[in-house]
C-alpha cells in the first residue's frame, strides 16, 4: 500500500504543528495503521513526544529529518516501507532546500494557524508563496488549513477564511485551546487514546482533519487551485513572481 504523506507546516513557531502532527499520528496508530512521524525540526519535539509515550501505546515509528550539524543525514531518517500514514512535522520558518525536500515528500499539506493577526498574515503570505512554486499544482498536492488554539468568540480568522475561500482551499475546522492538548504533550498520549469522556470535544474537532487526510486523492483534486492566465499579474517590485491578484487580498499583494 502506498504511503500517504501529510506535511504539517506553518512558518510561525507555536502555531500547533507538533500538537496536530502527534495527535494525528496517534489517531492512525490507534487504528492499527502503520504510522511514522518524520520530524524535520532540530528541536525534535515530536521525537521527544514519541519517547514519552507509554510502552503499551500503539507503536508510532519516529524518523529524524532534521539536518545534522555535520550536514549529513543519518539512518534515523529512514521511513519504514510499510508506513501507510506518514506525518511530517516541519520546523518554523523552513525555506529553500529543506522546504523543497519536505514538499517533494508530501501528498497533502496541513497548515495549523494560531489566532493572532501576525500569524494569520504570515500564513496567508506563506500559502501565496507555496502556490507560486508550481510544485503544488504539478504534483497535485492538496492544501488545507485548520484554526488552532481557538477560544470562543474569536473573529480573528475571518480574513484568513475569506482568503482560503477565494482560492477554494478548505478550512478544516477549529481546534480549541484546551488543557487536554497540554496533557497530550506531557504524556505522549494522543487525544484519541485518552478516556473518551475526557477528550470527546477534542476528538470531534480533529475528525474533519482525519477525514481529509484519509480521503482518496482523486476526490479532492478538483479543489487544487488552477490559476488562469487572466487572473495572474506581476507582484509589485518582484517582476519574476506572479500572484492571483483577483483572489488575494490587497494587503498581500504589497511586496514584503
Ligand atoms: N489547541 C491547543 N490547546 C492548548 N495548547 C496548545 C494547543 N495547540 C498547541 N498548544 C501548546 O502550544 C505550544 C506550541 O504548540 P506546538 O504544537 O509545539 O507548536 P509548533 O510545533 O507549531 O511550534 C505547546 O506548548 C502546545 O502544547
Ligand atoms: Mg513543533
Amino acid at each position: 500500500m502506498r504511503t500517504n504523506a501529510t506535511l504539517v507546516i506553518n512558518p510561525k513557531g507555536g502555531s500547533g504543528k507538533t500538537t496536530v502532527a502527534t495527535n494525528l499520528a496517534s489517531y492512525f496508530a490507534s487504528k492499527n495503521i502503520p504510522t511514522t512521524i518524520l520530524d524535520y525540526d532540530p528541536q525534535g519535539s515530536s521525537l521527544n513526544w514519541l519517547r514519552t509515550r507509554p510502552l503499551q501505546a500503539p507503536k508510532i515509528h519516529g524518523a529524524n529529518g532534521a539536518p545534522q550539524k555535520t550536514g549529513l543525514r543519518t539512518v534515523q531518517m529512514h521511513v519504514p516501507p510499510n508506513t501507510e500514514q506518514l506525518i511530517i512535522d516541519a520546523p518554523a520558518g523552513a525555506t529553500g532546500m529543506l522546504l523543497h525536500e519536505m514538499l517533494l515528500r508530501a501528498h497533502s499539506i496541513l497548515i495549523p494557524v494560531a489566532p493572532s493577526a501576525i500569524d494569520i498574515h504570515a500564513t496567508a503570505n506563506f500559502i501565496r508563496d507555496l502556490l507560486l512554486k508550481g510544485m503544488i499544482r504539478q504534483r497535485n498536492i492538496r492544501l488545507a488549513a485548520c484554526a488552532n488554539r481557538v477560544r470562543s468568540s474569536m473573529p480573528v480568522y475571518a480574513p484568513l477564511e475569506r482568503f482560503l475561500a477565494s482560492l477554494s482551499l478548505p478550512m478544516l475546522g477549529r481546534v480549541m485551546d484546551s488543557d487536554v492538548y497540554l496533557k497530550s504533550a506531557e504524556t505522549g498520549t494522543g487525544v484519541f487514546e485518552m478516556e473518551f469522556a475526557q477528550s470527546a470535544a477534542e476528538r470531534q474537532q480533529l475528525v474533519p482533519i482525519v477525514e481529509w487526510i484519509e480521503a482518496p486523492q482523486a476526490k479532492v483534486d478538483p479543489r487544487i487551485p488552477q490559476p488562469r492566465p487572466s487572473l495572474l499579474a506581476s507582484l509589485p517590485g518582484r517582476g519574476d513572481l506572479r500572484v492571483i491578484t483577483k483572489s488575494i487580498p490587497a494587503f498581500l499583494t504589497k511586496a514584503s
